[in-house]
Order: structure tokens, then sequence, then C-alpha cells
């Protein structure tokens, strides 16, 4: 059985100093639960601590760590050397960083303006509905919150964005409409009109092909897809 491989990984360099990109090979051997942020971790130790990459919670909750292996977004604190050579067949990797930002150096980028399309939406509940009992706190009807619950995972790792196939400049995202279909779902939340004005705008759900995309790509499995179809429905309006 074999407890260890030896692997290739082809990754982008860049050297803002220089304004220089290139490919940089390292070959290393590796175990089989060993993440990818473990392998940038060894190349550090043992080859070059100049490979300059981002990780912060290493546990999939912080959406930090996305890249870009073998052309498919992912977070590289969650990919297992096992499974990323069963999953590509291969024991070469490209690695890229997300496609979505400017690059800074190496496979960090720079999100600031990622973030402004989210924080367009005001993903947070803006006029709070108070609770129906007085002196209690707001309780979810179950079968309402199983309806959206998914969607609240989201941790802004934007590869959804990276994948998504619309293409169109204006378009907010992906995860900028989640966040905003999430409020639209969230009975606590009373402004719904603003969002639904943002979500049908131009910037909005029509720049989306339906292709799903999105969906197959989010490391929290949320059918990202899904919700976008249930906005283009009209499925909200109703709550209006
Ligand atoms: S379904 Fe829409 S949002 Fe998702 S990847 Fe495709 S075009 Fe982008
Ligand atoms: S919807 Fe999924 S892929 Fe998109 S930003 Fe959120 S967690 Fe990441
Ligand atoms: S380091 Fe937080 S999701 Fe990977």
């Amino acid at each position: 059985m074999v407890t260890t491989y030896n692997l290739t990984l082809k990754i982008s360099r860049y050297d803002p100093a220089g304004k220089r990109g290139w490919i940089q090979d390292y070959q290393l051997e590796a175990g089989r639960i060993q993440r990818f942020v473990d392998l940038f971790r060894k190349i550090n130790e043992e080859q070059d601590p100049t490979l300059t990459w981002g990780s912060s919670c290493e546990h999939g909750q912080c959406g930090t760590c996305s890249v870009i292996v073998n052309g498919k977004p992912l977070l590289a604190c969650e990919l297992l050397v096992e499974k990323a050579v069963k999953y590509f067949a291969t024991t070469t990797f490209s690695i890229e960083p997300l496609d979505v930002a400017p690059v800074l150096r190496d496979l960090v980028v720079d999100l600031a303006e990622a973030y402004a399309r989210i924080d367009k939406v005001k993903p947070y509940i803006i006029d709070p509905a108070p609770p129906p009992t007085k002196g209690h706190e707001y309780a979810i009807d179950p079968k309402l919150l199983d309806r959206y619950v998914n969607a609240t995972r989201c941790i802004n790792c934007f590869c959804c964005v990276s994948a998504c196939l619309a293409g169109h400049k204006n378009f907010l995202g992906p995860n900028a409409m989640l966040a905003s279909i999430v409020r639209v779902m969230d009975p606590r939340e009373k402004e719904k009109k603003e969002r639904l004005k943002i979500l049908y705008s131009d910037q909005g759900l029509y720049r989306c092909h339906s292709s799903q995309a999105c969906s197959f790509v989010c490391p929290k499995e949320i059918n990202v897809a899904h919700f976008m179809a249930l906005a283009k429905a009209g499925e909200f309006n109703q709550d209006l």
C-alpha cells in the first residue's frame, strides 16, 4: 500500500517588485493525509522560504487559503494529497492564485474589491423584526430555517466566483447573491425591498447563466445555483 507520494507542484509565482511572473516547479515527497497547506509549509521549510501563500484557520472555516489546483478552485487546507491524486489522477499539480482579484505575491491576492461587492448587498440584518413574544429571543420555525440554513454556511472563500461562468464585469457574483438571498429568506429581516432591488438589478441575478459551476466547486457544499434559481423564479416576491 502506498504511504507516500512523489509530487510535482508547479506553482505560479509573482514578484511585485520586479512585476515578474513565472511558474516554479517543486518536487517533494508527501504523506497520504498531508494537506496542500502542509505541502506549502514543507516547501518553505525545506526548499524555498520565499514562496508566499495564505491561510488562517486551516479547518475550512475562513476561506483564506483558496487556490486553483489543476483548474479547480478549492481550499488548500482541505485538500488531502491522497484525495488530490485520486481526484485529478496525477501526481503533478498546477497551483495558481484565485483569479478573482489582483495578485499581491505568489498565491496571495488582494480581496478588497471582491469584498466591496459583497458589502454592496449588506450581508447582515438591516431592519430586525422584534421577537413575536416580548422578552424572548426570535425563534425561527425549523421548517422555514431548513429552506435556507445551508446558504448561511458560506465562508466567502470566493471559489464560486472563480468558477462562475457569468463573466459579466457588472455581476456582483454568486456569493454576494447568496448573502442577499439568505436575508430575503430570513424571517428576522424586515427590509426586503432594497435587497430585491439589488438582486434584480443589472448587477444581479440575470447575469447568471444557471451553469451550476458555483455549486460544483463550493467547499461548503452549498447548492448556490439552487438559491439563484429560487430567486430568479420570483419565489420571494410573495414575502413582500
Ligand atoms: S449558476 Fe450562475 S452564479 Fe453559479 S456559476 Fe453559473 S453563472 Fe455563475
Ligand atoms: S458559496 Fe461556497 S464557494 Fe461561494 S464563497 Fe461561499 S463557501 Fe465559497
Ligand atoms: S485556512 Fe481557513 S479555510 Fe483554509
